[in-house]
């Protein structure tokens, strides 16, 4: 089975080939990432009239890069996906658009994806991890930790209150002047820092609810800045790196606190979970990797992290959650809508029988 995947819908433009055999094992054909970096620098963070123009110019390209470097035709593909939500609308209608129209015309089946989903079901395709499982998902929009039970089938153990966790590291980058997105610059300056350096808070740590909290920390960032300079007139650079340091340490602290408790929720409510996944662009974090691998040991879990390339946006996370959709019978009609709001757990029990005129 062939699935085309595109994935439009944040500042990422991107097409992918997943095979998937007889088993139900997944293979990576292809995968082609355009990022926007350039467009939305100036600005600091992603311009969503800029992205959408962007994805109108290069998503067909993107594609067919897709299925040339993947060595098949149109005619060979069994179904194409799009992340349909949720997400910028005009990029998410740009991808959905072009799926829709390129399904439509090789009379092929569409699959409506939810992004979360895609980002829920990568560990499946790298590492074939079973059901059911507790997955952490940290993006630049959301910060989840879900009891993910099946394809479509997920319960939500705990939220952030306020920020999402990338979103957190891209406002302290911004506040120690380093570019957009943040947590890749502010993971490679932490590696020269001292973490012990600022005494920053660790929100909602030992509460039962594992819940996040990153808004205070980020205040508590600013704060030592401006402490910085007032006291010195400037931040230098090993100022930066500590600053960085201190806060990567403080959120993997938290992450850490937060996934013992929904470990235990899990259990308490779902049964024993297969492992501990982690998904979303913050996944590529290998100081959170570390602190989260002895919550999984002392747990007794293994923790499954894809890798960077597939832990951040790409079109192979929404071709493979199409392809275990196709393979369940869930396609979607071509009237579907694309959805700039489209939580994973909301109204799970109706997934793919009556979402938004789903053929199931
Ligand atoms: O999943 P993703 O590619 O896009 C969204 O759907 O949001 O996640 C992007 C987010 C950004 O906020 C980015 O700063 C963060 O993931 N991120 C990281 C790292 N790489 C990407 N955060 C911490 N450490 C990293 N190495
Ligand atoms: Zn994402």
């Amino acid at each position: 089975m062939l699935v085309l995947g595109i994935e439009t819908t944040c500042d990422e433009t991107a097409a992918a080939v997943v095979r998937v055999d007889a088993a139900g094992h997944g293979a990576i054909l292809s995968n082609v990432v355009r990022a926007q970096l350039d467009e939305h620098a100036p600005y600091g963070g992603v311009v969503p009239e800029i992205a959408a123009r962007a994805h109108v110019e290069v998503t067909d390209l993107v594609t067919a890069q897709a299925l040339r470097e993947a060595d098949v035709a149109m005619a060979d593909i069994d179904a194409v996906a799009a992340a349909a939500g949720p997400g910028l609308i005009g990029g998410v209608l740009v991808g959905l658009t072009t799926a829709k129209a390129m399904a439509l015309v090789a009379g092929k089946p569409l699959v409506a994806v939810n992004h979360l989903e895609a980002h829920a079901l990568t560990a499946r395709l790298t590492d074939r991890v079973a059901f059911p499982y507790l997955l952490l998902l940290a993006s630049g929009g959301h910060t989840q930790l879900l009891a993910v039970k099946g394809v479509g089938d997920y319960a939500r153990l705990g939220t952030t209150i306020d920020d999402a966790i990338g979103e957190a590291f891209d406002k302290v980058a911004k506040l120690v002047g380093l570019g957009y997105p943040g947590g890749p610059q502010v993971e490679q300056r932490a590696a020269s820092g001292n973490p012990a350096r600022f005494a920053l808070p660790r929100p909602l740590i030992g509460r039962p609810e594992p819940d996040f909290s990153l808004s205070g920390l980020k205040t508590a960032v600013r704060l030592e800045v401006e402490r910085l300079m007032d006291r010195q007139n400037e931040v230098t650079e090993q100022d930066v790196a500590d600053i960085c340091a201190s806060f990567q340490m403080a959120v993997a602290d938290m992450v850490a606190d937060r996934a013992k408790v929904a470990i235990r929720r899990f259990r308490e409510a779902h049964g024993e979970p297969t492992a501990l996944v982690v998904a979303g662009g913050v996944g590529a974090n290998q100081t959170l990797k570390a602190v989260l691998q002895k919550t999984a040991d002392a747990a007794g879990l293994p923790l499954i992290v894809p890798p960077p390339k597939l832990c951040t946006d790409n079109g192979a996370m929404i071709a493979w959650a199409g392809a275990e959709r196709l393979r369940l019978g869930m396609t979607d009609a071509f009237d579907i809508a694309p959805r700039a709001r489209w939580p994973l757990d909301a109204g799970a029990a109706s997934f793919g029988s009556g979402r938004l005129g789903a053929k199931a």
